[in-house]
């Protein structure tokens, strides 16, 4: 991969969007290669979380290439469309928790990008938005479909419709970001998070995320049987029987997580 770095720590995989030259703005490549590795470590059995983050200290992502998006026609606009939202929606179903670490901007393509994952801390010098429509084009790798979900309707439609960005401080004030450390802090406070969840039994982690993201798209009635079957589905696997054991014995579980 030339435009994405892929370190493992431990049980954590951290995904670099590397092209720090063009504020590691999105080209077809890059999705594509975001789009393998991520496929890549959510089979890896040895992964438990996946940090993304931007090179540099400037920005996480700024948007989906320009200079591409300057050339394209319908087909090609509705084709890279869909590549973004296929990553988009991998990252959102991926089985693995994916945390989303905004070391600067986060700009259209970008700020979609993050707002795929699952929880999204951003630097104090974070600045998030999705200003498409001062390009004259509109969010197309999900933004205006997840923005709402997670802001609600009329934040996102102020979001949107001005294209003007927010400052980590009122991205926390408005729920679209978890949290926000000093730039310096960033990384190593969102692994410790990712770390936190690394400790717990991976398939709960994959049912209980399966739980939230199918049932946000549910009716209450259809989302507690959906949580019910799930529930039915972890009772007497090993690892239950280890998290349980752990707890009675007073240890720590020991997790099974395949080869
Ligand atoms: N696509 C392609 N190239 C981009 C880019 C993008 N989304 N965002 C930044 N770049 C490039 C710049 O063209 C510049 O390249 P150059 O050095 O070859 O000219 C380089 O990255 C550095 O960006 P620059 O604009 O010089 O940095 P800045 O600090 O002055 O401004 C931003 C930073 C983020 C405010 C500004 O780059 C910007 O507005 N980018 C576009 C954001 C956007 O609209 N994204 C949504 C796209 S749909």
């Amino acid at each position: 991969m030339q435009n994405v770095l892929c370190d493992r720590e431990g049980h954590l995989a951290i995904v670099t969007v590397n092209r720090p030259q063009k504020l590691n703005a999105l080209d077809a490549q890059t999705i594509g290669e975001l789009d393998c590795c991520i496929a890549a470590l959510e089979q890896d059995a040895t992964v438990g979380a996946i940090v993304i983050t931007g090179a540099g200290e400037k920005a996480f992502v700024a948007g989906a290439d320009i200079t591409v998006l300057a050339k394209q026609g319908v087909l090609d606009g509705s084709d890279n469309a869909r590549l973004g939202q296929a990553l988009t929606s991998r990252i959102e179903n991926c089985k693995k928790p994916v945390l989303a670490a905004i070391n600067g901007f986060a700009l259209g393509g970008g700020l979609e990008l993050a707002l795929a994952c699952d929880c999204r801390f951003a630097a104090e010098n974070a600045k998030l938005g999705l200003p498409e429509v001062s390009l004259g084009i509109v969010p197309g790798y999900g933004g205006t479909q997840r923005l709402p979900r997670l802001c609600g309707t009329g934040i996102a439609l102020q979001m949107i419709l001005t294209g003007d960005p927010v400052t980590a401080t009122e991205a926390l004030r408005i729920g679209l970001v978890n949290g926000v450390f000093p730039a310096a802090d960033l990384l190593p406070q969102v692994k410790a998070i990712a770390n936190k969840m690394v400790s717990r039994g991976p398939q709960a982690l994959a049912l209980a995320k399966q739980a939230v993201r199918r049932g946000m798209h549910l009716s209450m009635q259809d989302g507690l049987a959906l949580e019910a079957d799930l529930f039915g589905a972890i009772s007497s696997t090993a690892e239950m029987k280890e998290g349980m054991a752990a707890f009675l014995e007073k240890r720590r579980a020991s997790w099974i997580r395949g080869s």
